[in-house]
């Protein structure tokens, strides 16, 4: 792919990663990108780099519009490797480059993969870089999901370079919102917020006011399309996010050794449903956590279900549960339950697990010795229906 002019003077050059299908763990069914920007003025900026295997890509991309002894400064928003993994390729060639960081946490975690060897200048928030006729300012966002992470703001073009703030992993060869399949990126910035910055929300609330009084007519994240159109849709998706307002709605997620939870599981269903609330279904051995995570970001119940397996819970039960609980969904609540032969150890793990994470349990622990008959399952719905009407 070539580089794309975005705005007279301003092109996007990073990469796409058409058939990545993982990003450390979660499941990017859509590809990813790594964006970068170059801005040409009388100083040339180039905002971000790529994922390091990309390097050689993003350097003739640059290559195509200046050469890369004309960059004056490397915007390094975010110190996370697929944003900076290229930065010692890019150096050999932009050997004139200062490198711009977020103080302290920047600077010290750049250093930290790429040594000292470099011109860095560190900046606070509402520092100001002149290019020229443009200028670039720096907004904090600690914790979003580094504490490194800035956002640059360019006000003369009302652009602001977002880094993975409205990001989303979805692979393009059009760059801007009005182009693409729309409800396939909102589901992906969706998946985005849920499994990445799902924990910061009070962070994700303070940098969200403070971008919404900016003047946008472009919000360039470095993955997935760029926003015009659509900003205030995007802005609202966050505000309704990082609230961590959940709808009426549950998430059922189990694992099955022999069918027992798996029915048990389906009778939970038909509790939600009688009481009117929407619910989905996850086996564990065929859904992502990703996946699951990104419905759980905006439902108020999720029940979990395992049976017992030497004394444990399922290792795949217990593996979402680890994931679900770094991701530290806020207000929810929770319902345990589950099959066994002769412990059941799992089922009341499960609900202290759930409690741990502080969800509000709706019930005791459902357990079910064996096969559930048809009349305990009609029992399992009832008691569902009523902690949940
Ligand atoms: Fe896209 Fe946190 O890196």
């Amino acid at each position: 792919m070539n580089k794309v002019e975005i705005r007279p003077g301003i092109y996007s050059v990073g990469a796409v990663d058409w058939n990545v299908r993982s990003f450390h763990g979660y499941s990017t069914d859509r590809g990813a990108t790594y964006n970068a920007y170059l801005i040409v003025d009388e100083k040339i900026a180039l905002i971000d780099t790529v994922k390091e295997p990309f390097a050689e890509e993003l350097i003739r991309r640059v290559s195509q519009i200046v050469d890369m002894d004309k960059i004056d400064y490397i915007v390094s928003n975010h110190v996370e490797m697929d944003h900076s993994g290229a930065l010692p390729q890019v150096m050999k060639h932009a050997v004139n480059a200062t490198i711009i960081t977020a103080a302290p946490s920047g600077l010290k975690g750049l250093q930290a993969h790429y040594g000292t060897g470099y011109h860095y200048q560190a900046v606070k928030a509402g520092d100001i870089v002149s290019l020229g006729k443009r200028s670039l300012t720096f907004v904090g966002t600690p914790m979003l999901h580094w504490p490194d992470n800035m956002v640059t703001y360019c006000p003369e073009e009302k652009i602001l370079f977002s880094n993975d703030a409205f990001g989303q992993h979805f692979s393009s060869n059009m760059p801007f919102d009005v182009q693409v399949d729309l409800n396939a990126v909102y589901q992906e910035a969706k998946k985005y917020y849920a499994n990445i910055l799902m924990p910061y929300g009070m962070q994700a609330k303070k940098a969200l006011d403070i971008v919404k009084g900016l003047e946008l007519e472009m919000i360039c994240p470095s993955h997935g399309i760029i926003w015009t159109k659509h900003i205030p849709d995007i802005l609202n998706m966050y505000e309704k996010y990082c609230t961590q307002q959940p709808e009426r709605a549950a998430c059922i997620v189990f694992d099955s050794m022999w069918h027992s939870t798996e029915k048990m599981a389906h009778a939970v269903l038909e509790g939600f449903s009688r009481a009117g609330i929407p619910a989905k279904l996850y086996d564990l051995k065929v859904n992502h956590v990703s996946d699951i995570m990104t419905d759980i970001l905006i439902s108020e119940y999720v029940a979990v279900g395992s049976p017992t397996l030497n004394n444990q819970m399922l290792p795949t039960v217990a593996a979402f549960l680890c994931y679900m609980k770094g991701l530290a969904p806020k207000g929810r609540k929770g319902l345990a339950f589950g099959s066994y032969g002769w412990g059941g150890q799992s089922i009341p793990q499960v609900a202290e697990s759930l409690e741990g994470m502080g969800f509000e349990l709706v019930c005791q622990p459902l357990k079910q010795a064996y096969v559930p008959s048809e009349e305990s399952l009609n029992s399992l719905e009832e008691t569902v229906f009523q902690a949940v009407k």
